[in-house]
């Protein structure tokens, strides 16, 4: 199998994206809706999605919230591009870039990613996850939902395959190329406690696809306590 490049992967697939991802994606029908219940429904709220791709999770969230302000960073301009077209009266700030080096912003009230991180090394995640805490507001948090395995040893093996296909292809460092690497969910929990998230907690899990949430702030305590 050869390499692709991140970007130019996602456009080759663009047509069709939508569909393959809600037929061929394990429970996908059920995590998208699921994850976009979690996001803030205050009027206003202010929502980043890192690798926000053609804005599946963003369908659903904009039916609980229509009136949230989005910010979504991706990688590929055809795919910001089909989201820019499905959402024209939402209101919706699009970034073409990757996110381990485009400015985030700040004062969101939650941070989102929906199945895109799972090609990125603890190395490349845990000064990410600080800058997304750092962009939060006190009372934000992050919903990741991700594909994620509970082996080390897939872990280990997927990573080193990655790395046995790109040598063998002779490709340069520095750029993004499609391959899953995703981490085990321990790991995945591990690093964003290292990188200052005070509560982590995974939500719910279908399959291998994972959905997490992670508190900027601890809860205060009257909002732990159901009586
Ligand atoms: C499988 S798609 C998921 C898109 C959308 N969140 C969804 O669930 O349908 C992964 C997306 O992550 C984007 N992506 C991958 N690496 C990225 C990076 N370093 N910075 C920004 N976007 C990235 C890709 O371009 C692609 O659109």
């Amino acid at each position: 199998m050869a390499l692709e490049e991140m970007a130019a992967f996602f456009e080759a697939r663009l047509d069709g994206y939508d569909e393959h991802m809600l037929t061929n994606i394990e429970s996908a029908e059920e995590f998208y809706p699921y994850t976009a219940a979690q996001l803030p429904v205050k009027e206003g709220a202010k929502l980043l999605d890192l690798g926000c791709g053609t804005g599946l999770e963003l369908e659903y969230y904009f039916k609980l919230n229509p009136a949230a302000e989005v910010v979504g960073i991706d990688l590929s301009a055809g795919m910001l591009t089909a989201l820019k077209e499905k959402f024209p009266d939402r209101v919706l700030t699009l970034i073409q870039g990757s996110y381990f080096t485009i400015s985030l912003g700040d004062r969101y009230d939650a941070v989102v990613s929906v199945e895109s991180l799972h090609h990125f090394t603890r190395e490349e995640k845990l000064p990410l996850y600080k800058r997304v805490r750092d962009a939060l507001d006190d009372g934000g948090y992050f919903v990741l939902t991700d594909y994620m395995v509970t082996d080390e040893t897939i872990e280990r093996e997927l990573r080193s395959e990655y790395e046995r296909l790109k040598t063998e292809a002779k490709l340069p460092d520095g750029a993004f190329y499609h391959f899953d690497t995703p981490l085990t969910v321990e790991h995945e929990c591990a690093i964003l406690r290292d990188a200052g998230f005070a509560q982590v907690e995974v939500l719910k899990h279908w399959g291998n696809t994972y959905c997490m949430m992670a508190r900027k702030q601890n809860l205060p305590l009257n909002e732990e306590i159901s009586i």
